[in-house]
């Protein structure tokens, strides 16, 4: 039985009581009608179901597993597809895609959940179905721009973010002369390489530094040297969907440790969002050219919130628990505003 489907028009009094924006902004928890009225447009789009592909190493994952609930809990077929798994067939009359030796129809909506160590096969993968027509959440070129902290903080820079100071250079001499531009000792040095775990290294003398310049630098591994931002009152996680802010965690070390990525070592409390928080994550969200995010900043106790990293496939779960905010849903809701558009030109 094909879904239903349905075009821009007038909206009928049954339609009219919900009333989001792009990203399915508004409240949250109330989103689960299938019909949405797209705010910028002024237009009324009705949903029509559509078909998601959530491409992800395995549906167990706690993020890939949310985003399976929400997009069923609106109706919507979903299938989640490991990018190892899915073949390309390219030729002079184009191109093809398989999953598990079958060729496939392609989906309306893919959301990449590519893990960094599959980024070099998985990106062309999600090239491949943007290139058929789906709608991707979030594009191979952004995603692949972002998990180099260099490229995604050249971006921000040029354009005004305000960012730690950073410098990359290829030799540790070069490196060791442009310790006072970042603000002197101690620095961060940060792996450019492309795997799950990054890391950071915290340098707190010059001969710190030196030995860890000579370890990265002696394995052919590329880095950055970051100022590090000792004054930092916070340290921000902002969730963007479709260019809204739309929930923010702090994050807080445990005692002695630096690190206060996600999953690993962190306890997340729930905060508002100030007005220049959300603007300066919205921006970076923009510049970025990503529809899902989320971008990590150090906020100071005064002066501008400063952008350190944006995360292409950033974890549901955890946030979700600290705020409260179905950010699974305004996923999915946001790609069946895009699905609507695409579909109707808008
Ligand atoms: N410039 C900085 N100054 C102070 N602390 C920082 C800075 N950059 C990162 N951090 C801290 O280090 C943690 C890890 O850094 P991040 O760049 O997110 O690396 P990764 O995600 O690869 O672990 C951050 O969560 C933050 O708390
Ligand atoms: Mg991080």
């Amino acid at each position: 039985m094909s879904p239903p489907v349905w075009g821009p028009g007038r909206c009928s009094r049954e339609f009219s009581g919900l009333a989001i924006g792009p990203a399915g902004a508004a409240n949250l928890r109330d989103t689960r009608s299938p019909r949405i009225r797209e705010a910028p447009s002024r237009r009324c789009y009705t949903m029509r179901l559509v078909n998601v592909v959530v491409l992800s190493r395995s549906r167990s994952i706690p993020s890939t597993k949310r985003l399976v609930e929400a997009a069923r809990a609106r109706g919507h077929t979903v299938r989640v597809m490991s990018p190892a798994h899915v073949a390309v067939h390219l030729d002079r009359k184009g191109s093809r895609l398989r999953y598990r030796q079958k060729v496939i129809k392609v989906p309306d909506v893919v959301i990449p959940r590519i893990a960094a160590s599959i980024a070099s096969y998985g990106l062309p993968v999600v090239e491949q179905f943007a290139t058929h027509g789906a709608v991707v959440m979030n594009s191979a070129r952004a995603i692949g721009q972002s998990r180099n902290p260099a490229r995604c903080l050249q971006r921000l820079s040029a354009h005004g973010i305000d960012i730690p100071s950073t410098v990359m250079a290829r030799d540790a001499a070069e490196m060791k002369a442009m310790v006072p531009l970042v603000g002197g000792v101690p620095v961060l040095v940060k792996l450019l390489t492309g795997s799950e775990r990054r890391g950071v290294m915290l340098c707190e003398t010059e001969q710190s530094l030196e030995a860890a310049l000579e370890a990265v630098l002696g394995l052919g591994h590329n880095l950055v040297m970051q100022e590090y931002v000792r004054k930092a009152g916070r340290d921000l996680r902002v969730f963007v969907v479709g260019g809204q802010a739309l929930a923010a965690v702090s994050r807080v070390a445990r005692p002695g440790r630096l690190s206060r990525t996600l999953s690993r070592i962190a306890r997340l409390e729930s905060c508002t969002l100030t007005p220049e928080v959300k603007a300066t994550a919205e921006a970076a969200a923009k510049l970025c050219e990503l529809e899902v995010c989320a971008v990590d900043l150090l906020a100071p106790r005064s002066g501008a919130p400063r952008v350190f990293e944006v995360n292409a496939s950033p974890a549901l779960p955890d946030m979700e628990e600290a705020t409260g905010v179905d950010l699974a849903t305004a996923i999915i809701a946001r790609a069946e505003a895009l699905a609507s558009r695409k579909e109707f030109g808008g």
